[in-house]
């Protein structure tokens, strides 16, 4: 099961033109006629890139090793006609009916000893030994029957993984969890201090006694939960790995992926750690139509996957043109906000716009999502959109390449999340991503420009950090957070950050152990805030959620607690470090605190917007290697917006006038 590195193969960018623009392409659901018409459609909107097959198994292999693939080579054939590249699926993300009835050990098994069973999809555990031999077969004989078509780009490989289960409790699961912490920890003794059994009488004889944390009396071992969590996003990710395995034999030269989920509502699996197995990064994304602010959620999702491609460019390899059917209420996108969602991509790194899905499903569960192709053809607002839209990123084509520019950070970790938010905290109020993305919709708003990176990468570059709620961390990464304070950046460390390393260890000797040093502040007691309370500062700004005793340990205090019984304890400290500066904030501060602590820190920092804006326009830029400069400025708001910059609307085609129309977007190629 150890992961061998397989030569890279040649970058899917040089298999496709321009931004890419298509979707998920399911044309097993229709008759031939409608698969015709398709293609007069894909010529009409512009489309060049389509994920085929997802789901198609049960028809590409009808029965045990008889194949049926007269339809797919049809397709295949078709779509090359017009030129349209292809993102193969190695169709593995749904087992077929006869797979199943023969091997229901496949099937997945929830904490509560619950099977899932087939109807649906997913219906697998990926440490399945039988059912990673069946997905590498139909891989195997799918690469070997399209490894040399000409429109193959990209293998899709699986679909989502992660999506509907993410953690699997199963006999077999089981005995891969303990084979992976037998190679994790070598002894049962290291096992037994990591997780700190000496505890309620956890301690384990060897490592056939352990189980996966199922249902249990009270709260379990915490360094189990934690491990449990590594496990299961490494055991989808080594399943993945299988996968590659095949390709990589038999299309070399064909890069893969996976379509990931990144966004605020995506927690199971380490996408930083999949990272390096992906050869492009692939991400979708759904907007939450009931969140006022969807188009922030949008910009945070796009940054992360930016942040997980290390900067590179990625493909949108889903969203949708209106209305998902997966929420209690299915509002559909409003005019024009289809277009700004794509561009918002693009501007944030996307260098393919792609859509769930093609042609909307007349049966099944989705036949009520949107599609590119609506159920009322060509003679509706959703495909004037979808035909605008492809129009528009033909223009954007010298885009493709280019940079996003940013010089703050915000750091991401995913096991810091997965371990502030296991059972037994302080306050079940401290959720890992609320305080960062109040400083992330402050920069959006703001048009500051802001990466996210995982704790041990690189943060040259950066003249602004934000290290929020990062409550477990390795000695090296918070020694890499300590070198960017002390190279020059202003970097900002929360509350509930650094109080235990990688084993979820409490760092001894006062909070918040692993950056005490580089703060200068000591902290002996949490105080957690009741329900619903909230905090008076001593500049009259509000906060809730956290407070706690701070002592000064060489930083100044910037602001207090006041009130019974922390009065005059700092809340906002700040120490020079080096060239830099190392500030601490200990409570979460309302919207206008948030403000006014961001407005100090990019003064500190001499990190400024992207371009002067009125509110309500997001702005981004991207920048070539070779010197173009793209500003990306998408007004959400319905009135015209000025906007302070200069060159060509590559929209338009025209000069830009400085006027950014109601809902609409502009993007300048800057003089
Ligand atoms: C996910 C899946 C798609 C489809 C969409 C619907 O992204 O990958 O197959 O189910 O959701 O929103």
């Amino acid at each position: 099961m150890t992961h061998q590195a397989i030569p890279g193969p040649a970058s899917v960018w040089n298999n496709i033109e321009g931004i890419s623009f298509g979707g998920d392409y399911n044309p097993e659901q229709w008759p031939v006629s409608v698969r015709l018409e398709d293609l007069e459609l894909m010529q009409e909107a512009g489309v060049n890139f389509l994920s085929v097959g997802i789901f198609s198994w049960a028809l590409l292999e009808p029965a045990e090793g008889q194949y049926d693939f007269g339809w797919l080579d049809d397709v295949m054939d078709n779509l090359h006609g017009i030129g349209v590249k292809v993102a193969l699926a190695a169709a593995t993300a749904a087992p077929p009916a006869w797979l199943v009835r023969k091997h229901p050990e496949i099937l997945p098994v929830r904490a509560d000893g619950t099977t899932l069973g087939p109807g649906s999809r997913r219906h697998y555990t990926p440490s399945s030994a039988v059912y990673r031999k069946y997905a590498a077969g139909i891989t195997r004989v799918l690469a070997e029957r399209y490894k040399d078509h000409p429109a193959l780009a990209l293998w899709h490989v699986d679909n989502e993984l992660g999506c509907h289960v993410s953690e699997f409790y199963g006999e077999e699961d089981a005995a891969a969890f303990r084979l992976w912490l037998e190679r994790r920890y070598g002894t049962i003794g290291a096992l037994n201090a990591a997780w700190g059994t000496a505890f309620w009488s956890q301690h384990y004889g060897s490592f056939d006694e352990i189980l996966p944390p199922g249902v249990a009396p009270s709260t379990l071992n915490p360094g189990q939960q934690l491990d449990f969590q590594r496990f299961n996003s490494w055991a989808l990710m080594d399943y993945y790995r299988g996968l590659v395995a095949v390709l990589r034999e038999v299309t070399p030269a064909v890069p893969c992926t996976t379509n990931l989920m990144a966004s605020s509502a995506t927690k199971s699996m380490d996408y930083f750690s999949w990272a390096k197995d992906l050869d492009v990064i692939a991400n979708d994304h759904y907007l939450v139509a009931a969140d006022p602010e969807r188009h922030i959620e949008l910009a945070f999702s796009a940054d992360l996957t930016r942040g997980i491609a290390g900067g590179d460019p990625w493909i949108l390899m889903e969203h949708s043109t209106s209305a998902v059917n997966w929420q209690p209420r299915n509002q559909p996108k409003m005019p024009g906000e289809m277009l700004r969602n794509s561009l918002a991509h693009v501007a944030r790194g996307a260098d393919a716009v792609m859509f769930f899905q093609w042609r909307q499903s007349f049966a099944g569960s989705e036949k009520f999502h949107s599609a590119m192709v609506p159920h009322g053809g060509r003679d509706t607002r959703v495909w004037r959109e979808v035909v605008d839209l492809g129009a528009a990123l033909q223009l954007l084509a010298p885009v493709r390449g280019s940079r996003v520019e940013s010089r703050a950070a915000i750091v991401f970790d995913y096991e810091a999340w997965w371990a502030s938010e296991i059972d037994s905290k302080p306050s079940i109020d401290v959720r890992y991503l609320d305080l960062l993305r109040a400083f992330h919709r402050s920069l959006f708003l703001r048009g500051v420009s802001v990466d996210m990176v995982h704790p041990s990468a690189s943060l040259d570059g950066y003249d602004l950090v934000l290290v929020c709620t990062l409550y477990s961390v390795a000695d090296e990464a918070a020694a890499n957070i300590a070198a960017a304070a002390s190279g020059g950046a202003t970097v900002l460390v929360s509350y509930f950050s650094g109080i235990t390393d990688e084993k979820d260890h409490v760092r001894l000797g006062g909070y918040p152990g692993a950056f005490r040093e580089l703060l200068g502040v000591r902290v002996e007691e949490f105080h957690p805030l009741l329900a619903g309370s909230q905090l008076k500062l001593s500049d009259g700004s509000v906060s809730s959620i956290w407070s706690e005793h701070v002592h000064l340990d060489g930083a100044e205090a910037i602001q207090a607690f006041t009130g019974y019984p922390l009065e005059g304890v700092p809340s906002l400290t700040r120490r020079a470090v080096g060239t830099g500066a190392a500030w601490y904030l200990a409570t979460f501060p309302d919207r206008d605190g948030i403000e006014s602590l961001v407005d100090r820190l990019l003064e500190e920092s001499g990190v400024s917007p992207v371009a002067g804006a009125d509110a309500g326009v997001e702005l981004t830029r991207r920048r070539s290697a070779d010197g173009g400069s793209f500003l990306f400025a998408i007004n959400h708001t319905r009135a015209a917006a000025t906007v302070r910059a200069s060159g060509t609307d590559m929209l338009s085609g025209e000069r830009f006038t400085g006027t950014v129309e109601a809902g609409s977007v502009a993007v300048i190629a800057e003089d």
